[in-house]
Parts: C-alpha cells; sequence; structure tokens
C-alpha cells in the first residue's frame, strides 16, 4: 500500500467516524487544508524525478478527490440528522390539551369602588365628577381653608409650578356641583386623589368617594343613619360595630371620623378609622352662593382602598400598586 493509500484509508476512517459537521469541518481541514497532510504531500512532488511523480501525482490527486467525495457525502448526512433535531425538538404535540386563557378580573380597588357606588346610587346618589388637576379656589378656598390655614399643612399637597395642583381629596367635587346646580344635591364622586405620602397604608395616589346631600331639613341623624346603614351593606355585617369620633374639618361643623371594628376572621381586631364627614359649614355654602339658613346638608368623604383593605384582609396598601399577578388574580 502506498503512502497516500494509507492516508487515504485514515481519512475516510475519521470521516465516516465524524458525529457532527464540526468535527467533519477538522478532518477536512487536517487533511485537505492549507497545511494539510494530503495537500503537504502534493507539495513534495517537485522533489520527484518526472515519473515518479506522474505516478505519486496521480494517486495523491485519487486521494484527495475520495477524501473530498466522502465529506461531501458525510456532510449531506449529517446536515440531515442536525436538521431533524431542530426539529424533533422545537416539535409541537398536538395532542395536549389547550393551554386555554384565564378570563380577566376587575381590580380590587376597583371592585370595592364599584360596590360602593352602587349602593349609593340605590340610596338615590348620583354620581358627580371633577378634575384632577385642580385649582386652590376649589381645593381649599372655597372649602374654608384660606391661604395660611394651617390645614393644609397635612394635605402634602403637589404643587405644579403654575399654582395649580393634584387634588388632594375629592371635597373640590362638591364647590363645583353646588356653583353649576342648584339645591337640592344628592351626589357622590368617585375618584383619585394625590397626597406626597408613602408608606404601608399611604399611596401618593389614592382614591376616595365624596357624599354631598343637601335640602332644607337633612340633620346629623339623616349622615349617622345613612352611613351606618351604608358601612353594614358594604361589609355584609347586620350587627356592625361603628363609632362617630368628633373631629375637625373646616369645611364641616361639626365634624366626625367614623371608624369600625370588625370580627377577627377579618384579620383585624381594632378600631379602624373609614371616614370623615359632618354638616356642611356655613361658610362653605355662602362661597357658592347658597343661602345658610335656608339650606342645610352633610358631606362625607371615604377611603377607597382602606375600605378595600377591610374587606378583602388586605394588610399593605401598596399590593394594590404592584399588580402582581398572584395577588390579583385572587380576586377575578
Ligand atoms: N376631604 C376630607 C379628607 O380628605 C374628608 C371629608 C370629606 C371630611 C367631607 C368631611 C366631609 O380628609
Amino acid at each position: 500500500m502506498t503512502a497516500a493509500q494509507a492516508l487515504q484509508e485514515i481519512g475516510l476512517a475519521e470521516i465516516e467516524a465524524a458525529a457532527e459537521l464540526s468535527a467533519l469541518d477538522a478532518v477536512r481541514v487536517k487533511f485537505l487544508g492549507k497545511k494539510g497532510l494530503v495537500t503537504d504531500a502534493l507539495k513534495t512532488l517537485g522533489t520527484l524525478s518526472e515519473s515518479l511523480r506522474r505516478e505519486a501525482g496521480a494517486t495523491l490527486n485519487a486521494t484527495r478527490d475520495a477524501l473530498n467525495t466522502a465529506i461531501a457525502l458525510r456532510r449531506e448526512v449529517l446536515t440531515e440528522q442536525a436538521m431533524h433535531e431542530a426539529l424533533n425538538s422545537s416539535a409541537v404535540d398536538i395532542t395536549l390539551p389547550g393551554r386555554g386563557q384565564r378570563a380577566g378580573g376587575l381590580h380590587p380597588v376597583t371592585l370595592a369602588l364599584e360596590r360602593m357606588v352602587g349602593i349609593f346610587r340605590r340610596a338615590g346618589f348620583e354620581v358627580a365628577t371633577g378634575p384632577e388637576i385642580e385649582n386652590d379656589f376649589y381645593n381649599f378656598e372655597a372649602l374654608n381653608i384660606p391661604r395660611h390655614h394651617p390645614a393644609r399643612a397635612m394635605h402634602d399637597t403637589f404643587y405644579f409650578p403654575d399654582g395649580l395642583l393634584l387634588r388632594t381629596h375629592t371635597s373640590p367635587v362638591q364647590i363645583r356641583t353646588m356653583l353649576d346646580r342648584a339645591p337640592p344635591f344628592r351626589i357622590i364622586a368617585p375618584g383619585r386623589v394625590y397626597r406626597c405620602d408613602y408608606d404601608q397604608t399611604h399611596s401618593p395616589m389614592f382614591h376616595q368617594i365624596e357624599g354631598l346631600f343637601i335640602d332644607e331639613h337633612a340633620t346629623m341623624s339623616d349622615l349617622k343613619g345613612l352611613l351606618h346603614e351604608f358601612l353594614r351593606l358594604f361589609f355584609e355585617q347586620d350587627d356592625l360595630q361603628i363609632r362617630f369620633r368628633p373631629s375637625y374639618f373646616p369645611f364641616t361643623e361639626p365634624s366626625a371620623e367614623v371608624d369600625i371594628k370588625l370580627p377577627s376572621a377579618h384579620g383585624f381586631s381594632d378600631w379602624l378609622e373609614v371616614l370623615g364627614c359632618g354638616m356642611v359649614h356655613p361658610n362653605v355654602l355662602t362661597n357658592v352662593g347658597i343661602d345658610p339658613n335656608r339650606f342645610q346638608g352633610f358631606a362625607f368623604g371615604l377611603g377607597v382602598e382602606r375600605m378595600a383593605m377591610l374587606r378583602f384582609g388586605v394588610n399593605d396598601l401598596r399590593l394594590f400598586y404592584e399588580n402582581d399577578l398572584k395577588f390579583l388574580r385572587q380576586f377575578a
């Protein structure tokens, strides 16, 4: 056997043994590359005598061609094999059951808000709205909170450079409604409000529902009865404990905050404040051109997130805004 034939046999064996395209290419370089074994042998032909050179040249050329052909065939096999592997690994098993679509659901804050609005609507209240960007007059001045009133400090107001502000409560909707129409009024105003505050129970944006009831006879006991009934319906607890705690708001006199106590099954056992309320201050009525000697009534402001936390047993307000699907799906 000539050296060329020996080279050919080794080459063919290595080609056959190449298990993937990269290995095959390494074999090609080893034998037929610029510095490959066959190439090197071809380069030495010049040192032989003419008759030897012709014979050795012919065998080496035959070896080179045989290896080239074998590589081409092997490449076809390996390419096909790689393609099958790729197809198999990405195959879709159409006999598996489908993954399905989960139905979406309303956000818990929306659920609580809609529930509250529903209860007040059935009690004859209409929904009113107002802008979230307000001016000083509607958010403070007309509500009997003049410029240097200490109550302003409690509002942690976000101001714009031009003096406009993000409303700190839904109470400006009281003013807009009273300026817009004639009494009597029986409205609720749900919406977003903003305060520069952030912790486990405060978020810089949250929701309130404002209530306003004005006619010629409305009294504090009407306010008490309405809110008590509302809270009983909202929490579905006939014997819900509530208490009115004297408080202060510049736009109501007298004013109260309302606390509730839920059965400990809800995860809260202490008194919890849920809303502020009171009889509309005569100055507020005067500010919007309503005669306080003829009309009177009450107003209240409810924290929607607080109510949602109590109803659903959520202990951190921030969960409502993180939008973790594992949290949200519990309400779907
Ligand atoms: N606007 C008050 C607040 O945000 C709540 C309130 C509304 C109190 C209406 C009394 C009457 O704290």
